[in-house]
């Protein structure tokens, strides 16, 4: 009687590989209130992982618009939108995630902060990003989890 156990053992192999897999597609992400309350991986936030995607100009770039002291050891803050100092404590995990999957969620249509995680990002879309995201879901979860550490002044 050997195959009971083989299918045990396939199940317990094949599981693990489903689990990473799990992560919501830009057109799934459910907005509430403005936040997007749900993780959108299963795999935690890394902040330091988000923190250099925070400062990174192929990716987030997100210096290029926002002072941020801590990475004043980097060059050239843009100051578009608000300081980073604080955010952390300003919004809830859901809001800070909500802001960084599509930021005309929570700020109206006329933001200028582009949404790194929707394929609705409007007409001047570089050829690169068309039907992309800007960042992929675990890259979402890092910068939140990153934007969480921001805490004070
Ligand atoms: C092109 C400029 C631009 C870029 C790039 C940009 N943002 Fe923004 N961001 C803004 C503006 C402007 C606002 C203020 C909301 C508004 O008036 O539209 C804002 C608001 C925010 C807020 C709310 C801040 C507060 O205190 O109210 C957070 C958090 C934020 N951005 C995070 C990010 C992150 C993280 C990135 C990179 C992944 C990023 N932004 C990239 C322009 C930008």
């Amino acid at each position: 009687m050997m195959r009971p156990f083989a299918l045990g053992l396939a199940m317990s192999i094949a599981l693990p590989s489903l689990v990473v897999a799990a992560e919501t597609a830009p057109a799934d992400v459910s907005f509430a209130d403005a936040q997007v309350a749900e993780p959108l991986t299963e795999k935690p936030g890394d902040p330091a992982e988000g923190r250099s995607i925070f400062m990174d100009r192929g990716l987030g770039n997100c210096l290029a618009c926002h002072v941020n002291a801590d990475l004043d050891d980097q060059l050239f803050h843009g100051n578009v939108g608000p300081e980073m100092n604080g955010v952390g404590e300003r919004w809830e995990p859901g809001q800070l995630r909500a802001i960084v999957v599509n930021a005309k969620q929570v700020f109206g249509e006329q933001t200028v902060m582009p949404g790194f995680y929707t394929l609705d990002v409007g007409v001047n879309v570089a050829e690169k990003y068309q039907g992309k995201t800007i960042l992929t879901a675990q890259q979402v979860e890092d910068v939140v989890a990153y934007l969480e550490t921001l805490k004070g002044d």
